[in-house]
């Protein structure tokens, strides 16, 4: 269980900020992830675009009785949904941009791949609903595990707008050349087929198959396009190398959200649920959640739900710090394998516990973990140096069992969802009993009390 200081004073806003900081130095200069304020508007925008809508924000909600309340929040910080309706859909107007000039008007095929929950469902979706004002159908399925090519596609042939009176069918044996002539012989208005869960297909043949059909599309000037939706570190994860697909596949990462566009999310939520979130606990949320939407979404919930028991209209910071303990607990109780692991990394780490908040913090923005970019985030972050190659090698090693390893030394948590819950922990004030009183423990001792008071 999550221990917090009990009042709000003493809370450990400081580290919110240095991280927030130090991930901004971080990854201002390749990831992009910092959003510009202005783009500009493209050519087929005559809707509003998803940003300012969201800024503008709907109007306040009629404020539910107390008794619904709980209803309304649950409704509002939703989890479990990705997002359909373009105005709820935060920080990823850029994304939406490049999706609709590379597929839209180029007439690429494209890859959304991102971390679990990193919100690639709700890209996916949104940009379908975008791309089928601008006439483009756009048809939603999902892949399952064991489809060859045939089975991908064939859920999507009843819907396909096609050629009157053709009953086009997908044999079982129908092999990719088929099926590209099926498309382009029949279908009779531009579509997008958003193929979502790809990384559940396994085989190689299949995938292979399917980096074909997209080609052969392509060739042969089809009215149909692809849109491959999955979990991965990069693009080679999800697709078979396939060297000349490359030109006409537009490959789109779903990155972290901008920290602005987050509590954005967190204020259009706690207004739809009828209540008001003060600044410093939109603050916090924003900081916990390192540019996650699942995970402010998580922390947002929990907070309003402690301010609606106890009969507030406002979240307080003290509410943030009930709602932290309570999502912590929520993700262990799904997650107990890897909350053990983070229990027994932290609790044999000593001094090594700010190396592990930092491997949480970098894994959160781009997944992947090497003991190189350890020990220069560890260094940035807590200035210091010393050994920090070793201690970003102990590190991992520590947290390897939950960890996978992608390619030789490089490594991913195999929960995605997790980095941001082993900063939580780390962050921590460490048990004053775990570290043994001797003289050579108190620089150790004050580093891990500097974590958690940063
Ligand atoms: N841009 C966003 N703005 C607001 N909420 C978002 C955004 N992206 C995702 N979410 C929320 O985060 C949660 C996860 O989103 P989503 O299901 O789209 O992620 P995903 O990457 O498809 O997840 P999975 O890997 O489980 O398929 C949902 O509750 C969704 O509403
Ligand atoms: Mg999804």
């Amino acid at each position: 269980m999550a221990r917090y200081p009990a009042t709000e004073g003493d809370f450990p806003m400081g580290l919110t900020q240095k991280v927030q900081h130090w991930l901004r130095t971080l990854f201002a200069a390749d990831s992009g992830r910092r959003i510009p304020l202005l783009l500009e508007a493209p050519a087929w925008s005559e809707a509003p675009s998803p940003a300012p809508a969201l800024a503008r924000a709907i109007a306040p909600a009629p404020r539910p009785v107390i008794a619904f309340r709980r209803n309304a929040v649950f409704a509002a910080f939703n989890t479990a949904m990705p997002v359909t309706d373009r105005h709820g859909l935060a920080g990823r107007q850029r994304e939406l941009v490049r999706l609709m000039d590379s597929v839209v008007i180029q007439r690429k095929h494209a890859l959304i791949f991102g971390g679990r929950g990193s919100g690639k469902t709700s890209l996916a979706r949104v940009f379908g609903d975008l791309a089928d004002e601008a006439g483009c159908v756009a048809l939603y399925g999902s892949a399952s595990a064991g489809a060859d090519v045939g089975g991908l596609f064939r859920p999507f042939l009843a819907e396909l707008p096609m050629t009157q009176g053709s009953h086009a069918t997908i044999g079982a044996d129908a092999d990719v050349q088929q099926l590209a002539n099926l498309f382009v012989a029949n279908v009779t208005q531009r579509t997008l087929l958003i193929v979502d869960e790809f990384d559940r297909v396994e085989s190689p043949r299949t995938r292979h198959d399917v980096a074909t059909l997209l080609k052969l599309l392509t060739d042969m000037h089809a009215p149909v396009q692809v849109v491959l939706v999955g979990i991965a570190g990069n693009v080679d994860g999800l697709i078979a190398s396939h060297p000349s697909l490359r030109r006409h596949l537009f490959a789109q990462p779903v990155p972290p959200i901008a920290n602005d566009e987050l509590a954005g999310l967190l204020r259009l939520c706690g207004q739809q649920a009828g209540l008001e979130l003060d600044e410093r606990a939109v603050e916090r949320i924003v900081g916990i959640a390192l540019g996650s939407p699942y995970h402010a979404r998580l922390v947002g919930m929990h907070a309003a739900l402690a301010a609606d028991t106890a009969r507030r209209d406002r979240v307080t910071l003290a509410d943030v710090q009930q709602g932290t303990a309570d999502a912590i607990e929520e993700w262990s109780d799904l997650s107990p394998e890897v909350r053990r692991i983070f229990d027994r990394a932290l609790r044999t780490a000593g001094p090594l516990r700010s190396v592990l908040a930092a491997a949480g913090a970098l894994a959160s923005q781009s997944q992947a973990l090497d003991a190189d970019r350890l020990a220069r985030a560890s260094a940035d972050l807590f200035e210091d140096a010393r050994d920090s190659l070793a201690a970003a090698e102990q590190a991992i090693a520590l947290l390897r069992p939950a960890l996978t390893e992608r390619e030789p030394g490089l490594f991913e948590f195999e929960d995605s969802l997790s980095p941001q819950f082993l900063v939580l922990l780390a962050t921590e004030t460490a048990p004053a009993d775990d570290i043994a009183r001797t003289p050579q423990a108190e620089a150790p001792r004050e580093r891990i009390q500097g974590v958690a008071a940063l």
